[in-house]
């Protein structure tokens, strides 16, 4: 059974809720997420008190965006544990929810991982499940740190890159507060650029088909006070000629070994066009968003995603139904077929630098990512 709960909690507007929260109430463990397919109308929370309702809650973008994939993979492991739940087979279900942000797997195998060396150890399976939750909550905890240092070596990147100290960064899907432990990824740069007094202007990319720019970007935009402009996705290139664009920011949900970029479909274009108009395309992306084991961008599994979500438009407020509920008004004749991956993936040689909490790297080699990797694990 997929066991959801829904509270409202507040009106419009980012209120701080957390995207993702561990609680135990006295029925017993659960997973609160912000349920992101209903911002920017409500803030709503979702109560997961079981395997198969988290599965859901991936699976229909309530909870999205690679890093918290990867928490809520972790904590996911831990709440089958607590739950009595067998944790090989959540962990399964779990890992499986989505294909393309390594993360997912990766939060999970290091929850599942550490569940199994604790009951190896001939621990009770109770601590067992507190060892998982123990490093759900450590991941958590570097996430929220890694996104600092991002931050921090996002912006000094921008500054060596533009040295005129006035940015209008372009970007593409959502990477801030949503999607972390802490403000994010590309986003929490464009933040750091804001909260120096460099930030000229945010352009937010709408982001069909179902509107991550428009609805989690411009509400995060506009939370944090900053001078911010939304555009269709097939405006980008007229606001590349006009010289409107210094640099593209954008997140990942998975760096294969060659320095290739999976990332929300129409970042591919995005890196097309700042090559061309000369522009940086930047990623950021945490150390666990690399993935040295798949080789090349063509070996990337791409989600293809169900063609509802092209063929049809849903509002947010609809009763019952957020984006990508399938509850929407046709815009296409019945029958439609339609192409809708949900990522696509950009070549190495298209982008300028990967930023991640290790530092930057630039320009993207395969040497240089395994360097960036071997790095992390020193720590
Ligand atoms: O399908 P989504 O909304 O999960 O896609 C998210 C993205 O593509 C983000 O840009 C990516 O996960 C990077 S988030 C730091």
């Amino acid at each position: 059974m997929a066991d959801q709960d829904v509270r409202t909690t507040m009106g419009p507007g980012p209120s701080g809720i957390p995207s993702l929260r561990w609680d135990e109430p006295p029925e017993g463990p659960v997973l609160v997420l912000l349920d992101q397919t209903r911002l920017p109308a409500e803030e709503v929370e979702l109560v997961c008190t079981d395997v198969p309702g988290l599965v859901l809650a991936i699976q229909t973008l309530a909870v999205r965006g690679a890093p918290l994939l990867g928490l809520a993979g972790a904590y996911g492991v831990a709440l089958a544990a607590a739950r009595g739940y067998d944790v090989d087979e959540a962990a399964a279900l779990l890992a499986g929810a989505r294909p393309t942000a390594v993360n997912l797997g990766y939060g999970v195998r290091l929850a599942a991982g550490a569940y199994r060396a604790a009951v190896e150890k001939g621990v009770s399976r109770a601590e067992a499940g507190a060892v998982a939750l123990a490093a759900a909550k450590e991941l958590h905890r570097a996430d929220a740190e890694a996104s600092a240092r991002m931050a921090r070596h996002g912006l000094a990147l921008l500054d060596e890159l533009l040295p005129g100290g006035s940015h209008r960064i372009l970007t593409h899907c959502n990477t801030g507060r949503l999607v972390s432990g802490g403000e994010g990824t590309a986003f929490a740069v464009a933040l750091a650029a804001h909260r120096a007094g460099r930030l000229r202007r945010l352009w937010v990319d709408e982001t069909r088909p179902l509107l991550q720019g428009a609805r989690l970007t411009a509400y995060e935009a506009a939370g944090s006070g900053m001078a911010y402009s939304l555009l269709s996705d097939n405006a980008a290139g007229s606001l590349f000629a006009a010289g409107e664009v210094d640099a593209v920011l954008i997140g990942a949900d998975r760096i294969a070994a060659d320095g290739s970029v999976a990332n929300k479909v129409g970042s591919y274009p995005l890196a097309v066009l700042a090559k061309y108009h000369h522009v940086p395309f930047v990623v950021v992306a945490p150390v666990t968003t690399l993935d040295l084991e798949t080789p090349d961008g063509a070996s990337i599994e791409v989600e293809q995603r169900p063609g509802q979500e092209v063929t049809e438009f849903t509002a947010p407020q609809v009763p019952g139904g957020g984006w990508g509920s399938g509850s929407g008004q046709p815009v296409a004749p019945l029958g439609t077929q339609a192409y809708n991956p949900a990522f696509d993936v950009t070549p190495p040689e298209l982008v300028t630098a990967i930023v991640t909490e290790e530092g930057v790297l630039s320009p993207v080699t395969g040497g240089g990512l395994r360097e960036l990797c071997a790095r992390s694990r020193q720590v």
